[in-house]
C-alpha cells in the first residue's frame, strides 16, 4: 500500500478534486539512475541504466473536442493548470516547424503532442492530474520522466500501441526540437523500457538493450547532494562539440568508433581539450561493457572499481563533476560495504550512485552521511530497487 502522499494517490485526488469524477485512466513513466556509461550516449555508446521506482503519474480522462487540460500538482501552492489544442500543435507539426521554447512546464505536454503527431499519431485529448516524485535537477530525469508520463498517457487516450524505442525516439526529439536541449537517448529509452529488478545495456547506436538482473545482496544507493546544476544546458552543449571535433580528427563517425591507439595517434594535432573529452568517452564504453559483464558473472567487485574509474575519468578527463559531487562520492567510497561510488547523470551537481552490501547498508549511509557532512552539507538517500519502464494502469 503506497502511502497517501505517493505521487500515484495525488494524480488520482487531485484530479477527481479538481474535476470532479474519478480518473478513468493511470499511467506512471519513471526516473531513472545511471549505474555507468555517462556522456558515452550522444556518441553512440554504451549506458547501463536502471529505472527508479519514483516516478511520474497521470491520472485522466480522455475528451473528444481535441483539447489538452492538464493539472501540474508539484507546481507552486495548490498546482498549475494549463489548458492546449491539438490542432495548434499538429498544424505546426506538419509545416515541420517548432517551437521556440518558452520554458514554460507546459511546454514538455505541448512538445509530447507535437512529437506524436509528427510521428503520424491521431490524439485524443484528456482532462488529466500529473504528480511526481522524482526530484527535479537532480540528475534522475525529472524531465524525461513527465514526457514519457504525457506520451503514455497519450498512448492510453488514443489506442496507441506502447513501442518504447519509437516513443523514445520521439521524446527526445521534445528535448532537442522543442525544448532546445540537446540531449542523448539514454533517459527516455530506459523510462519508456525499463525491466523491474534489471538495468539494461544499451547500445545507443542502433537502440538495441539487454536486460541485466541486479544481485540482491548488493543496493544500488542514490546520494543526492543537494545541489542543483546550473548553466548545464551550454556546458553539456561544449561536450558534446568536443566529441564531434575529436571523432571528426579520428575520422570516425562517432567516438564509439574510436580506440585508445587510434586517439594516442592523432593526439599531436587534437586540441589538448578534446582529447581529454575523447579520451574519457573511448575508456567509458569500454568500462560499461566490462561491467555489463561483471554483472553477468557476479563480480561486484569489478564492478564497483568500474564505478569509482568512471568518476575519477569525469572528475579529470570530462571535468562535469563538482565539489559536492567529489566530496560526497569519496565519503561514499571510504564507508563500510561500499564497492564503488560514481556521480550520476550530466554531473555539475545533483546525484551520485553507490552499489553497497545490502547488509551493510546502515552503517554505509550513515558513515557516506557523516562524511560529507564535513562539507558543510547535507544529502539525502535515495534506496530504490530497479523498477519497470513506463506503463498504463488499470484503476482500481
Ligand atoms: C543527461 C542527458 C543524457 C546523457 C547524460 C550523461 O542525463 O539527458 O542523454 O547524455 O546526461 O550521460
Amino acid at each position: 500500500m503506497s502511502p497517501p502522499d505517493a505521487p500515484r494517490e495525488r494524480a488520482i485526488a487531485s484530479f477527481a478534486a479538481r474535476f470532479g469524477a474519478p480518473p478513468e485512466l493511470l499511467v506512471r513513466a519513471p526516473g531513472r539512475v545511471n549505474l555507468i556509461g555517462e556522456h558515452t550516449d550522444y556518441n553512440d555508446g554504451f549506458v547501463l541504466p536502471m529505472a527508479l521506482e519514483q516516478a511520474a503519474w497521470i491520472a485522466l480522462t480522455p475528451r473528444d473536442d481535441g483539447r489538452v487540460r492538464l493539472l501540474a500538482t508539484d507546481l507552486g501552492s495548490g498546482g498549475r493548470e494549463g489548458l492546449f489544442d491539438l490542432v495548434n500543435s499538429r498544424s505546426r507539426a506538419t509545416r515541420g516547424d517548432v517551437h521556440h521554447p518558452e520554458h514554460g512546464w507546459l511546454e514538455y505536454p505541448r512538445g509530447v503532442a507535437w512529437a506524436l503527431q509528427a510521428a503520424g499519431h491521431t490524439l485524443r485529448g484528456f482532462d488529466a492530474a500529473l504528480a511526481s516524485d522524482v526530484p527535479s535537477g537532480a540528475g534522475l530525469s525529472s524531465s524525461a520522466a513527465v514526457e514519457m508520463a504525457v506520451a503514455a498517457a497519450f498512448a492510453a487516450a488514443s489506442n496507441i500501441p506502447w513501442e518504447a524505442k519509437a516513443m523514445a525516439r520521439s521524446m527526445q526529439q521534445v528535448e532537442n526540437l522543442w525544448v532546445g536541449v540537446q540531449s542523448g537517448i539514454m533517459d527516455q529509452l530506459i523510462s519508456a523500457a525499463g525491466v523491474a529488478g534489471h538495468a539494461l545495456l544499451i547500445d545507443c547506436r542502433d537502440l538495441s538493450f539487454e536486460a541485466l538482473p541486479l544481485p540482491t545482496e548488493v543496493a544500488l544507493v542514490v546520494l543526492d547532494t543537494g545541489t542543483r546544476r546550473t548553466l548545464v544546458g551550454s556546458a553539456y552543449d561544449d561536450r558534446r562539440a568536443s566529441c564531434q571535433r575529436a571523432a571528426e580528427s579520428l575520422g570516425v563517425p562517432a567516438l564509439r568508433d574510436a580506440t585508445s591507439s587510434g586517439l594516442q595517434a592523432v593526439s599531436a594535432t587534437l586540441d589538448p581539450v578534446d582529447l581529454r573529452r575523447a579520451r574519457h568517452v573511448i575508456a567509458e564504453n569500454q568500462r560499461t561493457l566490462e561491467a555489463a559483464e561483471a554483472l553477468k558473472v557476479g563480480d561486484t567487485p569489478r564492478f564497483g572499481a568500474l564505478m569509482n574509474a568512471s568518476h575519477a575519468s569525469l572528475r579529470d578527463d570530462f571535468e562535469v563533476s563538482s565539489t559536492a559531487l567529489n566530496a560526497l562520492v569519496n565519503a561514499a567510497q571510504a564507508a563500510p560495504g561500499c564497492f564503488g561510488a560514481r556521480m550520476t547523470g550530466a554531473g555539475f551537481g545533483g546525484c551520485a550512485v553507490a552499489l553497497v552490501a545490502t547488509p551493510l547498508l546502515p552503517p554505509f549511509i550513515e558513515a557516506t552521511l557523516t562524511g560529507y557532512a564535513t562539507s558543510g552539507k547535507r544529502a539525502a538517500v535515495i534506496v530504490s530497487q530497479a523498477a519497470a519502464g513506463a506503463s498504463p494502469m488499470t484503476l482500481g
